[in-house]
């Protein structure tokens, strides 16, 4: 839905972090309208050259690789793409990671925030069994298997982060909550700050 907040916007500035292979922001190009430019962001050179290659409606993309917590990325942004990747920083430089989004951002740009809130190890356990448990036979593969159970287990590139400690730094660091939807799972077998959420945070000022 973030491409409610953006669609009566020209010309927009969109910084995704830790973007993978650019998808999200094909997906919101293709919804708004053609951006005037996109930063694209990640440390793995492979995802970058399949985010190159793909279409992504910009007049401009550049392309960085590297880390995101040391990369210099001067633009003002309208908003910052940030989809399952806050979390793969250590709880220590979140905080930096936070730093980086404002630095970008523009006073008043959006900050589309895609996280899995899981706040503790076995919560963590419990979340991924239950989705391994919850995907059909027929779209299950032993590499999927075997990928979700390291993710559970991983503390290498996966750190985890509980909603609590994510909505506190971010309000810490002047933004506001405009939206926060949570995706899955749709049942109540966790609490309802524990699952994968798609939020859309505005940055009031910079401070
Ligand atoms: C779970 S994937 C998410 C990719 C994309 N945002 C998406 O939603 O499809 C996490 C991404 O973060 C990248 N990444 C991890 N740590 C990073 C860092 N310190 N700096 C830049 N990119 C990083 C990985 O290479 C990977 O592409």
């Amino acid at each position: 839905s973030s491409d409610l907040y953006l669609s009566e916007k020209k010309d927009l500035v969109v910084a995704d972090f830790c973007c993978g292979t650019g998808k999200n922001s094909l997906l919101l190009s293709e919804k708004v309208g053609t951006f005037k430019k996109v930063i694209l962001v990640d440390i793995n050179e492979r995802f970058l050259e399949i985010a190159k290659k793909s279409k992504i409606n910009a007049k401009e993309v550049v392309l960085v690789k590297g880390d995101i917590l040391k990369a210099d990325l001067t633009c003002e942004a309208d908003a910052v793409i940030s989809l399952f990747a806050y979390h793969h920083v250590p709880d220590r430089a979140k905080g930096l990671y936070v730093k980086k989004v404002i630095e970008v951002l523009k006073p008043g740009g959006l900050l589309l925030l895609g996280e899995i809130y899981l706040p503790t190890k076995e919560i963590t356990s419990e979340y991924y069994k239950y989705l391994t448990d919850t995907i059909p036979d027929g779209d299950m593969s032993d590499s999927l298997r075997t990928f979700l159970l390291q993710t559970a287990e991983s503390s290498d590139f996966e750190f985890k982060v509980s909603q609590d400690f994510a909505h506190t730094q971010l309000k810490k660091n002047n933004f506001t909550l405009l939206e926060s939807k949570k995706i899955w799972p749709t049942t109540k077998k966790f609490g309802d700050d524990i699952g994968m959420f798609f939020e859309v945070w505005k940055l009031n000022t910079k401070v």
